[in-house]
């Protein structure tokens, strides 16, 4: 059981509601927060006590066994109308925050959740320090959303905000990939299995294939992600950090001490690509109108909020690599956009198909990890084909996750607010990763500014732009999953 107090910035925003309430209340039926904890949601509208507690009970109305629970488990929750950059509200935050210390008896026990605007995230760590919020008792942790900056320059600037008042050890930058469950389990299938990791090098891997697809279209984001686009949104932090599980070295124990160096290790021999590699290499698209299971779609420029001449991308792809002994020359390639063809997240590890006995060409050997919306294995292996006559056919080996695990699984957040509680790092990104990333990224990223890669269109419903496949017939292979 954790004693602590939480105090939430944006506890009035969607990422409160659909995500954090929801997770606490998780953590609160199995346990692990009970009577010694509280909850301070800032922001800015005026709300009571009473209404915020209706808020978070109606956050969990599906989750709660009784209604009792749910309003036992909001009486937790107090309310402060907060302005940012008002001093004053900070004094009345520490008030608030040392006296449910004392009546939860959470030893000042205390974790921050920045839930907002990132332009906010070092006036408030500022005023946590300036107003002793932040005064050294029990432990501080701050977690924080992304965007961690929006380039280089921004990241740097907002790390030394932050390193003002919490040390690298208490800042816990989520990226919820991390939290999902199939992204865990790779380092347990890398690591806890003899037919994988012997063969998880360049030696015998062809390449890599990461699909992040989704349907959806930018929703009501028109506004941030126009600013943003796909590269920023899901490359810099989702599919990197991905990258780097697939690409580490096998660490000493699975510890955040042993684990973050290795995948530090894989960020920072990422091959920094010039000018013709990222116009060869690399491919940006932006979805037109068309049609997803019978319903017709707008172009991403006709959307709410999106400028009508928009060159951001929605769509991107490419190839990485990885410059260390494991896996120099091997291709990762990647993918993600919106309005693809169906939600689909999965990696294809595609092995090499050394020269056989059987005189006719033999499929690859592919590991297929899914990730969402089904979580599982596959993989394809070679067999005799049922028959008087011998040839050889390809067969896939398959697992899913069932209902019941799936319904037991932990969100995300759970799991990373969890982790955030016993003070374990291994699942978030450090700083030098978010510092090699970004590094690699801005390169892209001016070079599209540039216009030297020319935006590809797609129909909606498709997935991403003929460009995108022709990258990989370039490298003699294919997307291996072609929904
Ligand atoms: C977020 C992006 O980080 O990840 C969104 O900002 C994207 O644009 C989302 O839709 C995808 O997450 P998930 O968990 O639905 O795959």
């Amino acid at each position: 059981m954790t004693k602590v107090v939480i105090t939430i910035f944006g506890a009035s925003g969607d990422l409160a509601k659909r995500k954090l309430y929801p997770s606490l209340f998780r953590l609160y039926k199995s346990g692990i927060l009970a009577e010694n904890f509280a909850v301070i949601g800032t922001a800015r509208r005026p709300w009571t006590k009473d209404f915020f507690e209706q808020v978070v009970i109606d956050a969990i109305s599906n989750l709660a066994t009784t209604p009792t629970q749910a309003s036992e488990f909001a009486s937790h929750f107090y309310y402060q109308s907060h302005d940012v950059q008002d001093v004053a509200h900070y004094a009345t935050l520490k008030t608030l925050q040392d006296e449910l210390a004392e009546t939860y008896k959470t030893e000042h026990n205390k974790v921050f959740f920045l839930a907002m605007a990132p332009e906010f995230f070092g006036t408030i760590t500022d005023h946590l320090k300036s107003e002793q919020i932040v005064d050294g008792q029990g432990f501080e942790r701050l977690i924080i959303e992304k965007p961690f900056g929006t380039d280089l320059e921004t990241a740097k600037q907002l790390n030394q905000a932050l390193s003002e008042t919490f040390d690298e050890s208490q800042i816990f930058r989520i990226d919820h990939y991390l939290g999902k469950e199939m992204i865990q389990n790779i380092f347990a299938v890398r690591f806890a299995n003899i037919l994988f990791e012997h063969v998880w090098n360049r030696e015998f891997i062809d390449n890599i294939q990461i699909t992040f697809a989704e349907s959806i279209g930018v929703e009501d984001r028109g506004g941030y992600y126009d600013q943003s686009g796909a590269l920023k949104d899901m490359v810099q932090n989702h599919i990197l950090q991905v990258l780097s599980i697939l690409a580490m070295d096998k660490p000493a124990s699975f510890s955040s001490e042993d684990v973050l160096p290795e995948k530090i290790k894989v960020l920072q021999s990422l091959r920094v690509p010039d000018e013709q590699a990222i116009t060869e290499n690399f491919v940006r698209g932006q979805y037109q109108s068309g049609r997803i299971n019978n319903q017709d779609f707008q172009a991403y420029t006709d959307e709410p909020s999106v400028n009508p001449l928009s060159k951001t991308e929605t769509f991107a792809s490419g190839v990485f690599f990885v410059d260390t002994e494991r896996f120099k020359d091997v291709p990762f390639f990647f993918r993600t956009g919106k309005r693809l063809t169906e939600k689909g997240t999965r990696i294809n590890i595609i092995f090499k198909n050394n020269a056989n006995i059987f005189g006719e060409s033999l499929k690859p050997n592919i590991l297929t990890i899914y990730i969402q919306p089904t979580e599982g294995f596959s993989l394809q292996v070679n067999g005799k084909e049922v028959g008087k006559t011998f040839s050889i056919e390809p067969v896939k080996l398959d697992f899913r996750h069932d209902a019941d695990a799936l319904g037991n699984s932990p969100e995300a957040y759970e799991k990373l607010i969890y982790d955030v509680l016993n003070g374990d790092v291994t699942n978030f990104s450090r700083w030098q990763e978010v510092k090699a990333s970004w590094e690699l990224i801005d390169k892209i990223v001016g070079s599209w500014q540039l216009d030297k890669t020319p935006l590809q269109y797609y129909p909606a419903g498709s997935m991403g732009p003929t460009k995108s496949f022709a990258l990989l017939e370039k490298y003699d292979t294919n997307w291996i999953w072609q929904p």
